[in-house]
């Protein structure tokens, strides 16, 4: 009987206990859904506990002073907590510039913790400054600039206050270091083809990331500060110019070329830069239109000339000549044939033809208006590399349309061209090949007339019918009225565009 008892109180004991934990669990989780969590499980770290005190007390929030939620904002950047960050923005009397114990700003604090653009967009646009440094002197531009080009470009556009870009001054540092050319220059184009587009110049001395070691300004208000500050003659002028544009080749953009190019003497710049044009084609990344469009500004300037003479003293140490160089470029970064053919036609009036220029022509772009362009400026008596014109007429004879089958068939201004081109090549090159004796006779023999009328009939067509294309030419020649023996000849080889 004892022992039974003993049983159900056992029983008893343990539907007690469990119901006990069963309640105990079930005020945890209404706890935990409440949001008090932080304070019943672990507390994670004082701000945490902070948070949830403002949360819960609405309206001690307006009575905390500025300094309080200038300090919680810091928190938030630190924890990456976005939601909190948002809120306190939103607090009225919040000091977005409030700075903590080291002097960081908000803005430097989400500098130094890589938060997302996210926390530096929202704080550039409550007007948090980009210029107060903390007590290293840093300052959030100086880090941004140290740190990465994106962000910098990111500050640089949506801060409020700009005015330091229009500063006349330098330090005396930095004015030194600027004369001395022991300065480091960074340009960053802002609002890019916009409006409102800037071009930004960092000017720094020694370590950068001190504000006391860098100046940021506009770039003409810093080419004015050089044109007036009185130890600053015009070498000093065209010296800096000429780093800046010279640095500027490798940007994406123009923008800063053709701000100094607008603003220099062009001979004078040539004596700066005497290899303009060679680095320009060597090194220029610009986008397609801007690089073409450059181009086309220095070889139509009054240097250009200059420039090309001094282009043919680093053919003596790289063994390029401008139009190789030039193929190699166009051709890499895929310009179309109509701004080639433009490029071409101002080129080919000072700089002078060679027989390598013609066969890189070949190489990249077959026997086309670039070859034809080219040979009509050839000058057989530069010097050219034999091994390389043996290649090039090896390629040719193998080309099908050169053959001695074709050659007739061959329209009449393209006929001209080689046979100009093998009249003209080496004869030590020429006389390997037995059949280009045969041809230059078969090329040498006095066009029929009505040869020579096709290309200007084409050309009348041409312009009668305002044609750009192949497929039009072919379209309008099938609908005239003559034989179709005479559309054939027509539509073989139709006009060169450039024509
Ligand atoms: C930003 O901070 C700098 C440095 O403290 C100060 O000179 C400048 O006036 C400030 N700009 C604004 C708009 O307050």
């Amino acid at each position: 009987m004892v022992e039974v008892l003993d049983i159900i109180n056992l029983k008893n004991w343990i539907v007690f206990l469990l119901a006990y934990l069963c309640t105990l669990f079930i005020l945890l989780c209404y706890a935990c859904i409440k949001g008090h969590c932080g304070s019943v499980l672990s507390v994670n770290s004082f701000c945490e506990v902070t948070f949830s005190a403002t949360r819960r007390s609405g309206d001690n929030v307006i009575s905390m002073d500025k300094a309080e939620h200038g300090l919680l904002l810091h928190e938030a950047i630190k924890l990456g907590d976005l939601h909190r960050f948002n809120d306190l923005l939103q607090m009225p009397n919040l000091d977005v510039n409030m700075q903590n114990e080291d002097g960081d700003t908000p803005l430097l604090t989400s500098l130094k913790h890589a938060q997302s653009r996210e926390f530096i967009e929202r704080l550039l646009a409550a007007g948090a400054n980009v210029t107060i440094a903390n007590n290293e002197r840093i300052t959030p531009l100086s880090f941004a600039i140290a740190d990465s080009f994106d962000i910098t470009l990111l500050l640089l556009e949506k801060c409020k206050d700009t005015e330091f870009l229009y500063e006349m001054k330098l330090s005396v540092e930095l004015h030194q270091a600027v004369k001395t050319n022991t300065c480091r220059f960074i340009t960053f184009v802002t609002n890019l083809r916009l409006d409102n587009e800037e071009i930004v110049l960092f000017i720094a001395a020694s370590n950068s990331l001190y504000s006391d070691n860098m100046a940021i300004r506009e770039l003409n208000v810093f080419l004015d500060y050089l044109d007036t500050a009185d130890d600053m003659g015009i070498y000093d002028f065209y010296k800096i110019s000429s780093v800046l544009l010279r640095g500027s080749l490798h940007l994406d953009n123009s923008a800063v070329f053709k701000a100094i190019w607008k603003r220099v003497d062009h001979t004078y710049m040539t004596y700066i830069m005497p290899f303009l044009l060679w680095e320009f084609v060597r090194n220029c990344e610009y986008e397609n239109s801007e690089f073409i469009e450059c181009l086309f500004s220095i070889l139509t300037s009054s240097c250009a000339s200059k420039l090309n003479v001094n282009y043919r003293i680093m053919y003596a140490l790289y063994s390029m000549t401008f139009y190789e160089d030039l193929f190699g470029k166009l051709s890499s970064k895929d310009i179309n044939k109509k701004e080639r053919i433009r490029i071409l036609l101002i080129s080919t009036q000072f700089v002078p033809v060679s027989f390598d220029d013609v066969a890189s022509a070949y190489d990249h772009f077959r026997f086309n208006e670039e070859v034809i362009i080219l040979l009509r400026h050839l000058d057989p008596t530069l010097r050219c590399c034999h091994s390389r014109q043996f290649i090039f007429m090896v390629e040719l004879e193998n080309d099908e349309k050169f053959s001695v089958d074709n050659l007739n068939r061959l329209d009449f201004i393209i006929r001209a061209c080689y046979r100009k081109l093998i009249c003209n090549a080496p004869q030590e090159v020429v006389g390997c090949f037995r059949t280009i004796k045969l041809k230059k006779q078969m090329l040498s023999e006095v066009p029929r007339l009505f040869e020579l009328s096709v290309p200007v009939s084409q050309m009348c067509i041409q312009k009668f019918y305002n044609i750009h294309d192949r497929n039009q030419f072919d379209k309008i020649v099938d609908n005239l009225c003559i034989p179709n023996q005479l559309k054939r000849n027509l539509r073989y080889e139709p006009p060169l565009d450039f024509v």
